[in-house]
């Protein structure tokens, strides 16, 4: 690969992710010789201009990890490189192929998906997109099935299949790959992984911060579109799909595909009892106050800012197990968790000794704050008791023990996995175009039940766990969110 584009390589995305992502890949000598970095955006700057900006968004993330030297980053530095185009025109784009060269290039989109059809359009007529080039798609693509055909079907008229990389970022998190490795790397626990012995699984995405103003996208998707379509059903899927053959980039997509399909669509009749949606008003998060998202908004809108969700996977291995999912900005922590629930045991031999069943036999799966894999297992409560007493103990998987008394190894942005892979065009961790058209599919049915069944947002503090209903929605089968720590 010759030289990696970054579209909009002055925005947000760019600057926040994908350049420290780049400096740390280069850092630890991990980016490929000779590759350059095109910046393309549409302000009109000089090359020196934009390399400050870089340093700028660069050097403070890199300090604070441990990581800044000048060495690596005069490496980085000579790969640099910027361009004012407009994207959408293909006789502004031939100076980038000019840039660069006969060699290959992967094109990273870090622009308003809006654009994407008729960039990646102009990039075909400006020749950027030949049989050896990439081209990676940041989320949002579309915001339903039909948004997002109309825009993969102008990428697949430029490029083909595996050319395509569609970023989802949790899959480059470091615990998400963890636990492939766990499920599939651990006799133990496969045998366990089914309905026999699991009573139900949670994943929670709980964000502290609001929307902001962010709003004009974000009151368009709400959170459902937002972080369920993509980021909690890639997580659903890697937690429920059948074993792969192997880490080929097919075979482990074959296989969350299949999840996908299994999903029980959510009818009118079912939204009212299996979907929770929120919205938040005024609170204190973090000990701030904050305004509602009305007030944020400046008007008054039907966007969910918060979605719970009971699901059910009808297959073989999954039959009777739900899995609860819930999102919200405005929450109390950022904590991403998975919760894998074990049922308990089938006779209990302790009578009442105050164990407490409800926390015991549970993975906890952490992502954020902290990456930990953690199991909690009854264990007896040392002393002389004439009857035993049990007690939960957690045991920490941890990823960070990298080997004793070693430090844990830095934590990695997620981005950083993925660049590498798209630019060695590994699309084991991006989702391909079937998976992504099977999940629009499925939350277009969410969607649309809302609208059939006028379910509306419930109004909940900031700085609380969501509506009253999220509570009642795992009550309602004897179940409750975890809590622990
Ligand atoms: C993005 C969403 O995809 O993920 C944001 O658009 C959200 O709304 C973000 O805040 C969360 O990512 P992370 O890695 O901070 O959990």
């Amino acid at each position: 690969m010759t030289a990696l584009v970054l579209f909009g390589g002055g925005g947000d995305l760019a600057m926040r992710m994908l350049l420290p992502s780049l400096y740390f890949l280069e850092h630890d000598g991990l980016l490929p010789d000779g590759l350059k970095i095109i910046g393309a955006a549409r302000s009109e700057e000089s090359r020196d201009e934009y390399v400050e900006k870089v340093r700028a968004a660069v050097e403070g993330k890199a300090k604070a990890d441990d990581a800044w030297d000048d060495a690596s980053w005069s490496r980085m530095k000579a790969r640099l490189d910027y361009l004012a185009v407009d994207a959408t025109s293909a006789e502004s784009l031939k100076p980038l192929k000019d840039k660069v060269g006969d060699g290959s290039c992967t094109s990273f989109l870090a622009v308003s998906p809006s654009l994407y059809a008729k960039i990646v359009t102009a990039m075909r007529a400006a020749g950027l997109a030949e049989p050896e080039d990439r081209v990676v798609l940041e989320k949002p693509v579309g915001r339903d099935l039909e948004s997002f055909r109309a825009i993969d079907d102008a990428v697949a008229d430029a490029f083909s299949e595996q050319q395509v990389f569609r970023i989802d970022h949790y899959l480059g998190k470091e615990t998400v790959q963890n636990l492939i490795a766990l499920r599939f790397g651990n006799v133990i626990f496969e045998p366990l992984w089914n309905n026999l012995s699991i009573d139900h699984v949670q994943i929670t995405v709980g964000e502290t911060v609001g929307v902001g103003d962010r709003w004009p996208y974000y009151d368009e998707y709400g959170a459902l579109r937002d972080m369920l379509q993509n980021h909690m059903l890639q997580l659903l899927c890697l937690v429920a799909m059948e074993p792969p053959s192997d880490l080929d980039p097919d075979s482990v997509r074959n296989e969350k595909v299949k999840v996908i399909r299994s999903l029980r669509p959510i009818t009118e009749e079912d939204a009212e009892r299996t979907t929770v949606r929120g919205q938040y008003v005024s609170g204190t998060v973090e000990g701030q106050r904050v305004p509602g998202y009305d007030e944020e908004r400046g008007a008054d809108s039907d966007t969910e800012t918060f979605v719970a969700i009971r699901v059910d996977i009808d297959n073989w291995r999954w039959a009777g197990v739900p899995f609860f999912l819930r999102t919200g900005k405005r929450l109390p922590e950022k904590r991403t968790e998975i919760v894998i629930q074990f049922k308990p045991v089938p006779h209990s031999i302790f009578g009442d000794n105050g164990h407490e069943e409800d926390s015991a036999n549970r993975m906890v799966i952490e992502l954020q704050p902290e990456e930990d894999i953690s199991l909690t297992v009854m264990n007896k409560k040392p002393g002389l008791d004439q009857r035993m007493q049990l007690q939960p103990i957690q045991m920490s998987l941890s990823w960070g023990v990298g080997g004793a008394g070693d430090k844990p190894p830095r934590r990695r942005i997620a981005y950083e996995r993925l660049l590498l892979d798209a630019l060695k065009g590994d699309s084991t961790l991006f989702v391909r175009r079937d998976e992504a058209e099977k999940a629009w599919e499925w939350v277009d049915g969410v969607s649309q039940a809302w609208v059939d069944g006028k379910v509306k947002p419930q109004p909940y503090r900031a700085g609380t766990w969501g509506p009253d209903a999220a509570d009642m929605l795992m009550a309602r089968t004897g179940r409750d969110w975890n809590t622990q720590e």
